[in-house]
């Protein structure tokens, strides 16, 4: 650590910097990137793993950045849910307890998932038939959300329904348990479900793809949503992942296109899940990381201008990295390149610099 990183920092935080006991993103300082964003209209979140709050520096740099946070896979079924009879909320708890001691939001994520392998085994061992289906989405939507009654302000309802292709013949829905037992019904039955367990919620649908660029499958997202605001299904919001990459990024316009788009269905629209990976992209580290800093940028501008709710990231420090991403697409492990905003000390990368530098610009 640069002894003159300290300037303009009390003196605790100094030693603390020296001592290398905290990152710069968790320091007084320049003003944070949650407060910054407040002045543009936008709220900041983060997602975060509950087995992490155990570190100083990443809760001080999580306070002091964000004001929304998702459990990155807490509240999913399959740890939340181990056993048909058993539920296990320990690390969903901690999250959500935490977040109501700051005053942060919570994103509740998600209550059913399209997907059979992000699905408990269990699950995919019972009937499917739509009494049994819709006894299991039932107890599961209210035993979760009722717990967290007034302290999960928003829930991912559905996620990742929308399959990737639409080959002609195909369902465009992802196959799974839930479609197999109930049907395309599934996705209105959860919604409906979701709203008689918390009526104070805000129901949202997520997935990914839609925002990256205006495309076939952004369509079908827009379809869906489109059928099931005219039926009367009670949905709030959607979220747009934006899992990114250098090497395809998404283009500003059409990001604000599909924002306007969304938004004028009567819908709420949050960027839930952003982050850009390096490792597919060329250049030197330091190329990544200017390239990565200016998709950041874009995604940020873009919500500026559609003035979308909130854009959320998936993390904040590069200390957790995806290397399971990088086995799944066969890299080798030195392109095991950051994703977020923050390095694996904490500090603050070009990403951030550039997202922070931009909601200091004058609103137009
Ligand atoms: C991912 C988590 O980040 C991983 O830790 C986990 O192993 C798999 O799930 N879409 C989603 C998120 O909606 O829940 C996923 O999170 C990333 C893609």
């Amino acid at each position: 650590m640069n002894p003159g990183a300290c300037l303009g920092r009390t003196i605790a935080a100094c030693a603390g910097l020296l001592a290398g006991a905290v990152g710069r993103g968790a320091v007084e300082g320049p003003p944070a990137l949650r407060e910054l964003a407040a002045t543009r209209g936008l709220r900041v979140g983060t997602a975060v793993k509950a087995a992490a709050l155990d570190e100083a520096v990443y809760r001080d740099t999580l306070l002091r950045n964000f004001a929304i946070v998702t459990p990155e896979n807490e509240l999913k079924m399959k740890p939340v849910r181990p056993a048909r009879d058993r539920f296990e909320f320990a690390a969903a708890d901690r999250i959500v307890d935490f977040a109501q001691q700051h005053g942060l939001r919570v994103r509740g994520h998600t209550l059913c998932w399209a997907a059979d392998d992000h699905q408990p085994a269990w699950l995919l061992q019972q009937a499917a038939t739509p009494a049994v289906a819709q006894d299991l989405l039932r107890e599961h939507i209210f035993t979760v959300m009722q717990r967290y009654h007034g302290r999960v302000r928003d829930w991912d309802v559905v996620n990742e329904s929308i399959a990737n292709s639409n080959q002609p013949g195909a369902s465009p829905y992802v196959d799974g348990y839930w479609l197999r037992a109930l049907g395309e019904d599934y996705i209105a039955l959860a919604f409906r479900l979701a709203r008689e367990a918390d009526p104070a919620a805000r129901l949202f649908y997520n997935d990914y793809d839609h925002g990256r660029a205006l495309g076939p499958k952004s369509d079908r997202i827009f379809a869906l949503l489109q059928r099931l605001k005219a039926a009367g299904v009670p949905l709030d919001g959607v979220g747009l992942q934006l899992h990114c990459s250098i090497k395809d990024p998404p283009k500003r316009a059409e990001l604000v296109a599909n924002f306007r788009r969304l938004a004028d269905l009567g819908l709420v629209v949050q960027v839930t899940e952003l982050d850009v990976e390096t490792m597919t992209g060329s250049g030197t580290p330091e190329e990544r990381l200017a390239q990565q800093a200016q998709v950041y940028r874009d995604v940020f501008a873009a919500a500026l201008e559609a003035k979308i709710e909130a854009v959320v990231t998936w993390g904040f420090t590069d200390k957790f990295r995806h290397t399971a991403l990088l086995r799944r697409k066969n890299l080798p492990p030195e392109l095991d390149t950051p994703m977020w905003l923050f390095d694996a000390a904490y500090d603050p990368k070009p990403a951030f610099d550039a997202v922070t530098h931009l909601l200091r610009e004058p609103a137009p």
